[in-house]
């Protein structure tokens, strides 16, 4: 499959999701073979979550992450621009905000988030740098990030089994229950995955510090926690304007669902 042009990239990254997401969790569940919920629970917990916290889910999709981070008692919201992801989202009657909106535009007044939670998202930024920013720009100074993505295995016999698992075992099962080039695009869209060492430079450059990277199975995923640096410029921590607002405000940005 080849890949969206640059410009293309959000537009074809959100129709995708939109076609595919009535059976995203049934194929997450089948790929990982349920793997994925343990995962999402480890980077959860990474977030040391209290009661009352505000917690966004960046990209939320379906809202595996947010159900379980609203299970701790912090106060959710996810967002994602793919209506269909969204919709799927509410058919679980989820306590938690559900917005449409951009990652790289959050409808959120700057250092309002307490902690910020993004699963498998990153490779399917237009850009990358600019929605860590983003996430940056809303979490409160030591506010927490965690990521999930998936990852390249480091050793040299795993490797050549998951590219075979991802390349032929996952478009084919895509192709039976879903949409076959959406899942051939998910192992060929890890080209756009930045390495450890790029992806810290972006991190620290969009203001994190305390950059964690722990592997999953063997590096099949990764987990990557952070903290929000102190932000630098006196009053740069202040709402962005007339149009900025606090979580469950009328959102700033926000997409129209
Ligand atoms: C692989 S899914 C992950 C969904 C969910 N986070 C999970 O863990 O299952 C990637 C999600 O990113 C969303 N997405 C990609 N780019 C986005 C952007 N710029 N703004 C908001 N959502 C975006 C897609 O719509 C899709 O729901």
């Amino acid at each position: 499959m080849t890949l969206p042009a640059a410009d293309d990239k959000r537009a074809v990254v959100e129709a995708m999701f939109d076609r595919i997401a009535p059976r995203y969790d049934l194929m997450n569940r089948l790929m990982t073979f349920g793997i994925d919920r343990g995962w999402r629970r480890r980077a959860i917990a990474a977030l040391g979550l209290r009661p009352g916290e505000r917690v966004l889910d960046l990209a939320c999709g379906s809202g595996d992450l947010a159900a379980a981070a609203r299970a701790t008692g912090a106060r959710v919201v996810g967002i994602d621009f793919s209506a269909g992801m969204l919709r799927q989202a509410r058919t679980r009657r989820l306590d938690c905000g559900l917005v449409r909106a951009d990652a790289l535009a959050l409808p959120f007044a700057d250092a309002s988030i307490d902690a910020v939670v993004s699963g498998f998202a990153l490779r399917n930024f237009a850009d990358l740098a600019a929605a860590l920013a983003e996430s940056a720009r809303v979490l409160r100074c030591d506010g927490r990030l965690a990521l999930l993505e998936v990852d390249r295995p480091a050793s040299t016999l795993l490797r050549w089994g998951h590219a075979i698992y991802f390349r032929r075992v996952v478009p084919f099962i895509g192709a039976l229950l879903s949409e076959r080039d959406a899942y051939a695009y998910l192992p060929e869209s890890t080209v756009y995955l930045p390495d450890e060492t790029a992806l810290r430079e972006i991190l620290v450059a969009a203001g994190f510090r305390t950059i964690r990277k722990r592997s999953l199975l063997g590096g099949a995923a990764q987990l990557v926690t952070a903290r929000r640096a102190e932000v630098a410029a006196a009053g740069s921590a202040a709402p962005k304007g007339e149009g900025a607002t606090r979580m469950g405000a009328a959102q700033r940005g926000a997409l129209h669902a």
